[in-house]
């Protein structure tokens, strides 16, 4: 990010005391304002009337803290910030945020730039976006924002109903879908390392690849979130968004530009490109008892607000063929899972091994085709193995790496919604879901929503299901 002021705006966070307000959007506000934003006010808006401006202006100074930020030296009173409660979400309660929001520009000399963040559980949306254009939030003469979380929808139609109430409102040029994913610094890396290093580029096709592995592992439970997550499973939560965008990062045609319009168009191909998935592709799995890191943890059927006989998927692993010039007959392989042995978040690219062995002391299934590993988190970085001669008289081929780490070079990295805040401010789309986008991944997967696949137990600690094996026709995951 460079030192660029944006012009002054007002922020609307509806469910501006919940839990992504408190732990990521506040303190990712905070840190913007410091460097980018001048004249910039905040209105957090709750259901309840525990606050006012004064107690919420502490709510907003006690989250900053909660990230590790020491505001003893920052001076900052917190004057840009205010509270106005929407209630049960009546118009006549959003008729109240639009007086405020007008007198609040008026007090304050803005020009009528806003951006409207909704940070509420989805059932929420359409009631939320339905009153802010009810009661004319929508218009000013300034510049408006729509910001909505994910998930979009929860199967194709609910995405396509909300798509449509949604433009009754709002331009899609005034709407960010968000994906934190897209946030990350090393996933827009993705785009980076593969357009501006042609080595690589020039392999990535079918003539050189052999198969995609993404790997999105986590080693937290549902645990808080059991009672929402119960309802939505992996399938949902992690493969329909996070993992979708990794693998049309990987998989997308060269951009013409690094914009809004060109980069999801190529996105949007490559998910239409998808061939139908079929279910013995797919392996659903939930987690029992075990042990991460050395602590003993609950099976996901015990753990509190979760029906004891839940059949919700807490893994998914699924192949997927893309059937274009590029990748026709590739296998990308998509695998997430909570309570797994380590958390990850990686691409794996295997190339094709040498088409013969001139070693006559090795066969060719011996000679470990090149990998190129991208971690997104943690430690991020590139990872490319490849084979070399072991010293000695015996002819002996050992694996070594090229390995870079983000870190080591580069130090802090800004946060997700940093980032997206600033790309929010600054009008630039690129690193939100576009609505047909949204809808061509809802379309890939909700045939598959309506299926009863059987759930395989795995151990807490371990990597899943021994079932999802069968999804790599007899080869290994490239991280286990
Ligand atoms: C969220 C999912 O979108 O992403 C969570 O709802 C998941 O279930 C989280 O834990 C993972 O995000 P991150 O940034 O921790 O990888």
């Amino acid at each position: 990010m460079n030192g660029k002021k944006i012009p002054p705006y007002l922020l609307v966070i509806v469910g501006g005391t919940g839990d992504l307000a408190r732990r990521k959007l506040l303190p990712a506000i905070w840190k913007l304002r410091e460097r980018h934003l001048s004249e910039f006010r905040l209105i957090g808006s709750g259901s309840g009337k525990q606050h006012n401006d004064e107690t919420y202006r502490d709510f907003v100074a006690r989250s900053i803290e909660e990230q590790g930020v020491d505001l003893r030296e920052s001076g900052d009173s917190f004057d840009w910030c205010y509270y106005q409660s929407v209630g049960s979400g009546t118009t006549a309660e959003f008729k109240a945020l639009a007086d405020r929001v007008l007198q609040i520009e008026k007090e304050t000399g803005l020009p009528g730039n806003r951006v409207f963040y909704l940070a509420v559980p989805p059932a929420v949306f359409p009631n939320a976006i339905k009153n802010l254009g009810e009661v004319g939030l929508n218009k000013s003469a300034g510049e408006i924002k729509l910001v909505v979380e994910k998930p979009f929808g929860q199967d194709l139609k609910s995405a396509r109903e909300l798509n449509i109430l949604v433009h009754q409102y709002f331009e899609e040029s005034q709407i960010y879908r968000i994906d934190h994913y897209l946030g990350k610094e090393t996933v827009q890396n993705v785009l980076a390392f593969r357009f501006s290093n042609a080595m690589f580029e020039s392999q990535w096709n079918r003539d050189r690849i052999q198969r995609v592995e993404i790997t999105v592992a986590e080693t937290v439970g549902a645990e808080h979130r059991a009672g929402y997550y119960d309802h939505v499973g992996a399938l949902r939560d992690m493969i329909q968004n996070h993992l979708t965008q990794l693998l049309t990062l990987t998989a997308m045609e060269v951009p013409t530009a690094i914009d809004a319009d060109s980069v999801r168009h190529e996105k949007v191909k490559v998910l239409r490109a998808v061939s139908p998935l079929s279910p013995e592709n797919v392996v659903f799995g939930q987690y029992t008892r075990g042990a991460v890191g050395g602590r003993e943890v609950e099976g996901y059927s015990e753990e509190e607000r979760v029906a004891k006989d839940s059949q919700t998927e807490t893994y998914v692993a699924l192949k997927l063929n893309i059937s274009n010039w590029r990748w026709q007959g590739v296998p990308f392989i998509l695998r997430t899972g909570k309570r797994m042995f380590k958390a990850i978040t990686e691409v794996a690219i295997t190339f094709n091994s040498p088409p013969v062995s001139i070693f006559r002391q090795f066969s060719i299934n011996e000679i470990q085709p090149n990998k190129l590993v991208m971690t997104l988190q943690p430690n991020e970085g590139f990872d490319l193995s490849f084979k070399v001669k072991e010293p000695g008289d015996v002819y002996r081929l050992s694996s070594q790496r090229l390995h870079f780490q983000y870190s080591e070079v580069f130090g802090r990295v800004p946060d997700a919604y940093e980032t997206l805040l600033f790309d929010i401010l600054k009008g630039d789309q690129t690193l939100f879901v576009r609505s047909d986008e949204v809808e061509a991944s809802w379309e890939l997967y909700t045939p598959l929503l309506s299926r009863k696949f059987p759930v395989h137990k795995y151990a807490s600690g371990t990597w899943g299901p021994t079932e999802a094996e069968q999804l790599l026709d007899g080869s290994k995951w490239t991280t286990i």
